[in-house]
């Protein structure tokens, strides 16, 4: 039987996706909202999945071909994201930064927020090796899906961030009025609902992005507006310094075992 499929009580080859769908969803039908919590479970009925719930009673459901695991163990992380967010929800604004090892499990911890940010809006951007000579790329990555708010802008912010995007000519600006056009510019958009920024791979951010993100997260105050930023350990944080932190260490046993064994090929229809 291919992968991904399995028999059912009659012999019939159903999905496993559509089998892990239906399981989700009546956990969440059932009021278990914290789905994770069941990743053992799910562990041993499938393999591996990721999940993002969309709404009260309905969960998104996508193979590992699509891209992302369940996230296994981190309660203490977890935890921590989710008061950020129920912050977030009731005004209040957070920034951290979140550290560790390459393959440690960052990116899983941003993917998390990404599941459980429902009623905010979430924007996503990272930074990018080759484009680390490229003053503003990182930030331009992040603001793009902003850039109708720019006119109302203060003028003098407006021109600067206008020009730090190449939308008009001039000189290099000022990076203290790209630092306020781009608090501004996120205050704004949060007042429409709660604004998650998820900043991955921050070890790779343009320089004059990485001193703008960080003047401006180490400013936020009641704008309910979250700033997340995945930093590579060793890695010069300086930009970032500061603001508070989330280490993210190695997973314990029995934790690392489910995520080793789950890598496993071939399983599922084990
Ligand atoms: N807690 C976890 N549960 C399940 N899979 C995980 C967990 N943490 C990391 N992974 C998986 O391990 C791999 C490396 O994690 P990743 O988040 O990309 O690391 P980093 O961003 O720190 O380099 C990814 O395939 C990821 O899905
Ligand atoms: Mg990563």
């Amino acid at each position: 039987m291919p992968r991904g499929r399995r028999e059912d009580a009659t012999g019939s080859s159903i999905s496993t996706r559509k089998l892990f769908a239906d399981h989700v969803n009546s956990l969440l039908d059932g009021g278990q909202h914290e789905v994770t919590r069941d990743h053992d479970r799910i562990h041993r009925l499938l393999g591996y999945a990721s999940i993002a719930v969309t709404g009260p009673g309905r969960a998104t459901v996508r193979s590992t071909t699509d891209g992302g695991n369940l996230l296994v163990g981190r309660r203490a992380e977890t935890g921590r994201l989710d008061r950020l967010l129920a912050d977030a929800r009731s005004g209040t604004s957070t920034a951290v930064v979140v550290r560790g090892d390459a393959g440690v499990g960052k990116t899983a911890l941003l993917d998390y927020v990404l599941g459980h940010a429902a009623g905010c809006r979430v924007v996503r951007s990272s930074g990018v090796e080759s484009e680390m000579e490229l003053p503003f790329a990182g930030l331009h990555q992040l603001c793009a899906p902003f850039l109708d708010h720019l006119e109302h802008l203060p003028g003098p912010q407006r021109e600067a961030l206008a020009t730090a995007f190449g939308l008009r000519p001039g000189a290099p600006p000022d990076r203290f009025l790209v630092g306020l056009a781009v608090l501004n510019l996120l205050a704004e958009v949060a007042e429409a609902q709660p604004l998650i920024c998820l900043v991955d791979d921050g070890q790779w951010l343009d320089r004059a992005s990485a001193q703008v993100l960080g003047f401006v997260a180490r400013r936020l105050a009641a704008e309910s507006v979250v700033m997340l930023f995945a930093m590579r350990e060793p890695g010069d944080t300086s930009d970032f310094a500061g603001l508070p932190e989330l280490t993210v260490g190695p997973l314990e046993e029995p934790d690392a075992r489910t995520v080793l064994v789950s890598a496993i090929p071939g399983r599922i229809d084990a």
